[in-house]
């Protein structure tokens, strides 16, 4: 076990893990930043979606020990009050079904947006492709960002 110190959404934290312990685990059960989820542990869902450094990245493969002084930002401190345009757009067009892979779409398409505050449907499915819904809620996802890219 190691101690590392980090930057996650605004604040610094130190914790104790192993140097390879994905970044998901210790938001999860370290940090109880539990809006992030796991799906499949191998990067191929998106589930987990978190920004590093300002960069969508999947944290259930990005070692803790990689972290370094990228600041991490959660669903959790996307914004204060939940007022981020995405998440303004994902309740207008009340995107969720089950809702377990919410929150990396939004932190995925957050990251889109960021880099190109008006993407194309082009852009938004090639950005958003590896993100996958199990209840299919793609359409509204598209919908949503394209509200969201209205707000911004
Ligand atoms: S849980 Fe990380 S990409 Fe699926
Ligand atoms: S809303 Fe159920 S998996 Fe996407």
């Amino acid at each position: 076990m190691q101690k590392f110190t980090f930057t996650v959404n605004g604040e610094q934290k130190t914790v104790e893990a192993s140097p390879d312990t994905p970044l998901l685990w210790v938001l999860r059960d370290e940090l109880d930043l539990v809006g992030t989820k796991f799906g499949c542990g191998i990067a191929q869902c998106g589930a987990c979606t978190v920004h590093a450094g300002g960069l969508a990245v999947r944290s259930c493969s990005l070692p803790i020990s990689a972290v370094g002084d990228q600041k991490i930002t959660t669903i959790e401190g996307l914004d204060a009050d939940a007022m981020h345009p995405l998440q303004q757009a994902w309740r207008e067009h009340d995107v969720p079904q089950c809702g377990y892979c919410q929150a990396g779409q939004i932190m995925n398409a957050a990251a889109l947006l960021k880099d190109n505050p008006d993407p194309s449907d082009a852009d938004i499915d090639d950005a958003m492709y590896g993100n996958l819904c199990r209840c299919g809620t793609y359409n509204r996802i598209k919908a949503a960002v394209k509200t969201a890219a209205k707000l911004s």
